[in-house]
């Protein structure tokens, strides 16, 4: 079984899908890599270090797409557009691909996927179940993009984030307030009280209140009917009216303190809600600074621009996107692992084996023999039955 790494084409990305690290494991399991030169450059991984754990390099793109069985990427086709389009002719029938995807946000781009022939399976369809978490990219990416959301924010606010006492006076120490305490928002609750700041966080779900304290923040409360902001799985439920308007009460008078906030709130499937207003904006002090993680979806700050570094009233409203390409060495290792925990999961004896009751493979599988199979990506392309394949293996 050999799997094929290409150079990621997407503008600014600078992850790889596999690191050095994991080819011995790959290797017992049957799976030889065949990396496009300079694949991992960019992430701090020169070729020498894959050809030294038994890796061979392609000199060109087409000979992995030509030579492999399955291709791994950490962008595919519909999660990078532009570029990603001139990989199609070079995808063949009874290929395999594992990549993020975006198969809800361009349904479109994995029939087109589809229709090469290609099994296709989305990283970032893995189930947030137990048994899935050390695949889950979704939650490890998250973690980057939630210190590195600190880190942006600490670079642009005028203030240090400590409480210093020194000859020169006493400096206070800077508030953050972090709104949807999921991953992401764990991990900027965190880096931010690692780094000295006050650091306050809301989240609708009341159970990560304790997770919220554990971590040393502050957890705001607003009374509110829980039962309607949980769902069994463990993500929020999209809020009724009543409820956000007292959390935009709330909302204002904390914001209004806080010297940076970090949004992170979102809900599967769904744009990403609107929590703070241009009038929240309007009412923080001026240099503060605001970093929009959901602006990809929308964004939970009115103001957002997604992409963009925006200014309003002197406040700095932070956009960017992608944020995991910007820490490539660690985004490497921890998508590369979650790949390969994937591979190691489907690839039996050397074999592919698509078992449709596994929970994790059916979950994944966005495409198979020539059709999207995949209910949700389905019915984001307004198709109807599903044409779930036979169980077989491919
Ligand atoms: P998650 O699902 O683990 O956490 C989201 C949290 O928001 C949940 O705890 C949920 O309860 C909370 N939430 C939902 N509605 C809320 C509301 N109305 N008020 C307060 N909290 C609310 O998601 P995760 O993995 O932490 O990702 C967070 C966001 O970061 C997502 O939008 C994701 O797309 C984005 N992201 C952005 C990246 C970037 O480079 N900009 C990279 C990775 C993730």
């Amino acid at each position: 079984m050999i799997v094929g790494i290409p150079k990621e084409t997407f503008p600014g990305e600078r992850r790889v899908a596999l690191t050095p690290a994991v080819l011995p494991q790959l290797s017992k399991a049957g799976i030889e890599v065949l990396l496009e030169a300079g694949a991992g450059a960019a992430a701090g991984y020169p070729d020498a270090l894959y050809t030294e754990k038994g890796a061979r390099i392609a000199g060109t793109r087409e000979e992995v797409f030509k030579t492999a069985e399955i291709i791994v990427q950490v962008r595919g086709y519909g999660a990078n557009p532009d570029a990603g389009k001139s990989d199609l002719p070079l995808l063949r029938q009874g290929q395999t691909m594992v990549a993020m995807l975006e198969p809800l946000a361009e349904p479109e781009l994995s029939k087109e996927l589809s229709e090469r022939g290609v099994t296709v399976f989305a990283m970032e369809m893995i189930p947030r179940i137990t048994r899935a978490q050390s695949m889950d990219v979704l939650s490890s990416m998250a973690t980057i993009a939630g210190y590195k959301a600190v880190l942006l924010a600490a670079d642009a606010l005028p203030k240090m984030f400590p409480m210093m006492m020194t000859a020169a006076g006493t400096i206070s120490p800077a508030r953050v307030f972090i709104i949807g305490a999921g991953v992401a928002g764990l991990q900027a609750i965190a880096s931010a009280k690692r780094m000295g700041a006050v650091v306050h966080a809301y989240d609708v779900r009341p159970a990560v209140k304790e997770q919220v304290q554990s971590l040393g923040g502050k957890f705001v409360e607003i009374e509110l009917d829980t039962s309607k902001t949980e769902d069994g799985g463990g993500y929020a439920k999209a809020m009724d009216e009543e409820a956000i308007r007292k959390q935009r009460e709330l909302m204002t008078r904390v914001i209004a303190e806080s010297d940076i906030v970090i949004t992170t709130a979102a809900v599967p499937g769904k744009k990403a809600p609107v929590l703070v207003t241009r009038e929240m904006v309007e009412g923080m002090k001026p240099g503060s600074v605001i970093v929009d993680l959901a602006s990809e979806k929308g964004g939970n700050c009115e103001l957002t621009e997604s992409g963009q570094t925006v200014e309003h009233n002197g406040i700095t409203i932070i956009g960017q996107a992608n944020l995991p390409a910007t820490i490539p060495f660690h985004g490497s290792q921890m998508y590369g692992k979650n790949v390969t925990t994937f591979l190691l999961h489907l690839v039996k004896e050397g074999q592919l084996i698509v078992d449709l009751e596994d929970e994790i493979t059916s979950g994944t599988l966005v495409a198979k023999d020539g059709a999207v199979v995949h209910p949700m990506v389905r019915k984001a392309l307004g198709l109807e039955s599903d044409p779930t394949p036979e169980r077989s293996n491919a």
